[in-house]
């Protein structure tokens, strides 16, 4: 199944793609990580990337169409992906439709005061993708799945995630008219706790 993760930022794409993948034996294809490790790693698509993402703006498309392309062609993709986080603007669609067939849509659906919350609360993991909320870590800075340390998100300041709010209402929310055009949307109530949103995703895509 070729899936795409939609939602604003903070609503749980990422923590349930890597359960829905799991379960499914597919990658999870995310560009925000991949844009965070080539910042990490200085290379010159990071390089480019990083004013962008610091001030909560979306990296040009141009940029992440072909990362994406290049990604897909790669063997873990022949029986399946999940895209998480892109396509983000109405280009970035049409330029998938050029070099995938997506199966389905699930849109991830969180009000923006609940995101604000927990945002500003979200602590990752660099290592390996580990992704928590302080609520669940009782004061622990180390990742539960790999040891490592867990940092917050420069994009995760309160004013950076307000910028990327905004980016996401005025570029991304056109997708949801876009792939509901296409037959290919379905919507989950991603307010609800994480084991309910898992198995609200399972159930819409018949799994
Ligand atoms: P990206 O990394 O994709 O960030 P995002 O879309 O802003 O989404 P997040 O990763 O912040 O949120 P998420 O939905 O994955 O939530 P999570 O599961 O972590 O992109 C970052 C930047 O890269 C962009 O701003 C842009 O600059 C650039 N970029 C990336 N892709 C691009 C593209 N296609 N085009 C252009 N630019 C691009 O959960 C959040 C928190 O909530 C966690 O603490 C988690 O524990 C908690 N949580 C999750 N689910 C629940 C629940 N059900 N109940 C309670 N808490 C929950
Ligand atoms: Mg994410």
């Amino acid at each position: 199944m070729n899936l795409i993760f939609l939602g604003p930022p903070g609503a749980g794409k990422g923590t349930q793609a890597v359960r829905v993948c799991e379960q499914l034996g597919i990658p999870q294809i995310s560009t925000g990580d991949i844009l965070r490790r080539a910042i990490k790693n200085e290379t010159p698509t990071g390089l480019a990337a990083k004013s962008y993402i610091d001030k909560g703006q979306l990296v040009p498309d141009s940029v992440v169409i072909d990362i994406v392309r290049e990604r897909l062609v790669q063997d873990d993709c022949k029986n399946g992906y999940l895209l998480d986080g892109f396509p983000r603007t109405v280009a970035q669609a049409e330029a998938l439709e050029g070099f995938a067939k997506i199966d389905a849509v699930v849109d991830i659906d969180v009000s923006d005061e609940k995101l604000v919350a927990r945002l500003s609360g979200r602590r990752v993991c660099l290592s390996c993708g580990g992704t928590y909320h302080v609520s669940q870590l009782n004061g622990s800075m180390t990742c539960a799945k790999c040891g490592n340390e867990l940092i917050q998100r420069a994009d995760d300041k309160a004013e950076t995630v307000l910028s990327r709010l905004t980016v996401y209402h005025a570029q991304t929310e056109p997708l949801i008219d876009f792939y509901t055009q296409r037959g290919l949307l379905k919507e989950i109530d991603g307010a609800q706790p994480m084991d309910e949103c898992y198995a609200a995703i399972m159930a819409v895509l018949g799994k």
